[in-house]
């Protein structure tokens, strides 16, 4: 090889290592590109669970789309070999959704075609994310692991209906993909808010706090409070813990949800407990209330124990915590 080849040579690798760099920083700047437009859904470990019993866990018992509250809606999807159930389920437009997710039997996939959503369903782990569908559309759902001879017809729909089509269905009963309703809350009456003072609240008609945990909290933590172990911490034997503790404690977990790993019982959780401020102060107060006196934890309460008041939430609602910080809290008054 002459001088002039050597030269040749390195002028060419020179090209070929600029045109990978350019590569990398165009591969790097569509990711990011992605994450900003599309917005990532992170997925989340949310415990464990056992695929043989997943059905006597109420949010699987009847899963499907369950309203929480205005705009706030959690769904409940369980896939098996080889169909999801639901298949299809219908959102309105706008519809901020906590999706929980198993596999019943195998290794299975959950993708929301159109969307940033693309989950791994493994059997015994629940897995939850939250996402926000902003645009009407029917949007389909792939399972993309292969799981067996009918993988390719594992196919279901998330349909995000405009507001009124979607009130029109609820009307008419023809919302697919709906969960069974819990015991519907009695006609909860307005909040018993305002003025701190035993005077009000006596005067408010009062709220049945077992109505609203049947309602808010039995999807997760069972209509007994048992929870589920790994998934959702028992609060019956449990909440007087917390109580005793510290009396605001509790209000706290209602009010600014928590987030990060707890230890009940010697059993080890790591999920998201939702906020519930856009309950009125008198529900929190109401099923707070029914928490700590419910399942036999009257037994475990301390003498000096007094139910909650709707001033009570009042007062703890100016310190608008992160479920980060509430777990904090949790730690520091030396609970696990
Ligand atoms: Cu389920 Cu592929």
């Amino acid at each position: 090889m002459d001088e002039h080849q050597h030269r040749a040579i390195a002028r060419w690798e020179r090209r070929w290592i600029a045109l990978s760099g350019i590569m990398l920083a165009v591969f790097l700047g569509l990711i990011a590109y992605a994450l900003i437009a599309e917005g990532g859904a992170i997925v989340h470990g949310g415990g464990r669970l056992q695929p043989a019993s997943v059905t006597s866990v109420p949010l699987f018992a009847s899963p499907g789309a369950r309203q929480l509250s205005s705009g706030d809606y959690q769904v409940a999807v369980l896939a098996r070999a080889f169909a999801f159930e639901p298949a299809v389920v219908d959102l309105p437009v706008g519809a901020h959704a906590r999706f929980y997710l198993t596999s019943q039997d195998v290794l299975h996939g959950f993708m929301i075609e159109g969307t940033s959503v693309n989950i791994e369903l493994i059997p015994g782990e629940l897995a939850y994310f939250d996402y926000t569908f902003d645009r009407p559309g029917s949007f389909a759902v792939v399972c993309n692991e292969y799981c067996g001879i009918n993988h390719e017809n594992m196919i279901g729909a998330v349909r995000v209906l405009p507001e009124a089509e979607y009130r029109q269905r609820q009307a008419a009963g023809t919302l697919q993909g709906q969960a069974a309703p819990l015991t519907p809350v009695a006609s909860t009456p307005p909040a018993a808010t305002g003025s701190a003072g035993a005077a009000p609240a006596a005067a408010a008609p009062a709220v049945d706090g077992v109505a609203v945990y049947d309602a808010k909290c039995a999807a997760c933590h069972q209509q007994n409070g048992e929870g589920h172990p790994g998934a959702f911490p028992p609060l019956a034997g449990h909440a007087p813990t917390l109580y005793r503790a510290d009396r605001s404690y509790p209000l706290q977990v209602l009010l600014y949800g928590l987030q990060g790993r707890i230890v009940v019982d010697g059993q080890s959780y790591n999920n998201v407990m939702p906020a519930w401020s856009q309950l009125s102060d008198a529900e929190l107060a109401a099923v707070a209330t029914a928490m700590l006196e419910a399942w036999g934890n009257d037994a475990a309460l301390p003498a000096d124990y007094q139910p909650y008041t709707a001033a009570d939430v009042a007062a703890e609602r100016a310190q608008a915590l992160t479920p980060t910080q509430v777990a904090e809290v949790r730690a520091k008054l030396g609970l696990e």
